[in-house]
């Protein structure tokens, strides 16, 4: 079971995504992929930077789930931005990942010409190549500087978002125009600090369910979409499994209250985008 959220333009989309970052493209994608569907996930969150989209899609073809039933997002990189770079990174990803379409298609990283690499996704979607376009990584500063050019507004921002990076002043900015927050890293990129929490340990107790069910259901209680990466067969099934039971107000006040205001990664700072471009080649 899953919640559906519906985007701005009227697509739906799962509350509960797999994330895939990090899982390499040697059979582990697949196999991971494989688990998250017999588990019950309907939607994959991959990217071209994560060099795994075309496991990803076999994972999907090979489940027998019709394509229509799984929501696929995926991204393009800041190599195939500006517009005819990124009619071409399009391309790539429709076909590594063997689909004629994508769900939901990101502007992986704001940096470079994100202006000409969003019209080349508007077009994309009104052809029904991208059912729904989105951002990730946009703080106020960035956002503010690029989405007033756009023509269409992004149906989601992908942020770092966890109880301690609770990223209240872009969400407010986003919910002034109905765009939702996917939070990667929503489990805090399986930060220890974070996963033994006493506060949300001792919420958990009271309905049978661990640190990691609580947070994930405190950020889908929040109205944001969550993509928990897992390649551990039980926790790729508990982190789904927290559609059971409802946070109270008050715990919903605790846990808001972890906030630090903080976040690990920080979009605004020079040099991410030369940073990232040599860390993650993308040479076609
Ligand atoms: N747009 C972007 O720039 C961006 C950046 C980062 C990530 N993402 C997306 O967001 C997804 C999620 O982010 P993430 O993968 O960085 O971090 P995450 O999902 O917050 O955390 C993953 C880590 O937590 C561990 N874990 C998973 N479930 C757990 C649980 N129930 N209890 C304890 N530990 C658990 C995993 O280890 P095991 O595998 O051993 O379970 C892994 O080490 C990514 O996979 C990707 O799809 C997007």
């Amino acid at each position: 079971m899953n919640n559906t959220i519906t985007l701005n333009d009227g697509i739906k989309i799962p509350a509960v995504g797999f994330g895939t970052f990090l899982i390499p493209p040697d059979g582990s994608t697949y196999k991971a992929v494989r688990e998250a569907l017999d588990a019950g996930y309907r939607h994959i969150d991959t990217a071209t930077a994560y060099y795994n989209e075309e496991e990803v899609g076999r994972a999907v073809r090979d489940s027998g789930i019709p394509r229509e039933e799984v929501f696929i997002t995926s991204k393009l990189w800041v190599s195939h931005f500006g517009y005819d770079r990124a009619k071409l990174g399009i391309e790539r990803s429709l076909k590594k990942l063997g689909m004629d379409y994508i769900d939901l298609y990101l502007v992986h990283q704001p940096y470079g010409d994100v202006l000409g690499a969003w019209k080349a996704m508007e077009e994309a979607k009104a052809e029904g190549k991208l059912r729904s376009i989105g951002v990730s990584n946009m703080t106020p500063k960035i956002w503010n500087s690029l989405v007033p050019q756009f023509g269409v507004m992004p149906s989601v921002n992908q942020i770092e978002c966890n109880p301690f990076s609770q990223q209240k002043a872009i969400r407010e900015i986003m919910a002034e125009n109905d765009v939702k927050v996917e939070c990667w890293g929503p489990l805090g990129q399986g930060s220890k600090d974070l996963l033994m929490n006493e506060a949300i340990r001792s919420i958990g107790e009271r309905y049978g369910k661990n640190v990691g069910q609580v947070i994930l259901r405190f950020e889908v209680q929040e109205g944001m979409i969550v993509l928990p990466k897992s390649t551990n067969p039980e926790r790729i099934k508990s982190n789904l499994d927290i559609f059971d039971f409802t946070l109270t107000d008050d715990e919903m006040a605790a846990i808001r209250a972890l906030d630090t205001g903080k976040t690990k990664h920080d979009p605004d700072a020079p040099g991410v985008g030369e940073y990232l471009i040599n860390n993650y080649p993308i040479n076609d």
